[in-house]
């Protein structure tokens, strides 16, 4: 869209506010603001290693006690975060809106606690774990164990994250189709896509002709009719994305 930059977020808060299916996809950035850093921006290693090294299951295979050190090193600082006002005013948007859903690659849990509904946690819930014996998932926010076992079968227990190599649970690709087919706007927020199948959803919306507002501290270079980059902190903007869409709800009225 070639519109000047002052006028980009009044475009998008009149897009959103006649969309009648919204959906909002998001990622680290999303968090950053509450303290948690993104994964390939500064501070996004940790004992110099990448995610990509340790969220696998051949790292998991081979390092268990090391991956499980990582994951309770992320939830005790995740535990200690809240939600930013991102967060909040995707929830405020689910209010002013016929139908909003979130796709999020977090794993962090902060959109649930900021009360968003009709929520996809696609990677999985870094509070949650899984049997890799018997299977069962279960919430688990302890964090002093490196190996922590079942309480039903003591099999080894797995963080319930998505990682590298592994497929999405079939259940949930389901319910992102279901909402990316419906979807007439996206909004992308705080994501490098840099990770499929997140990355391909833009260019899904964008081929079936559906308008897509990017909101990212960087700008993403992309092209497109229907594409809006709005570059800056996604606390800043989604709060005023937010209000600029109240009052074009409350002259509606
Ligand atoms: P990345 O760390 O790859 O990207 C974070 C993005 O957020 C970058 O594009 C930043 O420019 C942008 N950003 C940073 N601060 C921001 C702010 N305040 N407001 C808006 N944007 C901001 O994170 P993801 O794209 O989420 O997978 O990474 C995708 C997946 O890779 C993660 O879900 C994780 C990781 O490995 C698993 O855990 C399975």
């Amino acid at each position: 869209m070639d519109i000047s930059p002052e006028k980009s977020l009044d475009t998008a808060a009149r897009i959103a506010a006649e969309s009648k299916s919204l959906v909002i996809l998001t990622g680290a950035g999303v968090s950053a603001e509450s303290g948690i850093p993104t994964f390939r921006g500064e501070n996004g290693l940790w004992k110099n290693y990448r995610p990509e090294e340790l969220a696998t299951p051949e790292a998991f295979r081979n390092h268990p006690a090391l991956v499980w050190e990582w994951y309770n090193f992320r939830k005790n600082l995740i535990s200690e975060k809240s939600p930013n006002p991102a967060h909040y005013a995707i929830t405020e948007l689910q209010h002013l809106l016929p139908d909003v859903s979130l796709i999020t690659q977090n794993v962090d849990s902060l959109h649930n606690v900021a009360g968003t509904i009709n929520l996809i946690e696609m990677h999985g819930n870094i509070f949650r774990a899984r049997c890799t014996n018997c299977g069962k998932t279960m919430e688990y926010r302890r964090t002093e164990d490196n190996s922590p076992v079942c309480s039903f079968c003591y099999g080894a227990l797995r963080p319930d994250i998505v990682w590298f190599g592994e497929m999405l649970d079939p259940v949930i690709v389901s319910k992102i189709e279901s909402v990316l087919y419906h979807a007439d706007t996206m909004i992308i927020a705080g994501t490098s896509g840099a990770v499929y199948p997140a990355a391909g959803y833009t260019d899904y919306l964008l081929r079936r002709n559906k308008t897509v507002i990017e909101i990212n501290t960087e700008k993403s270079g992309r092209e497109a009719e229907k594409y809006l980059m709005l570059t800056g902190k996604a606390g800043d903007i989604f709060p005023e994305l937010s209000r600029k869409i109240k009052s074009i709800k409350e002259k509606e009225v």
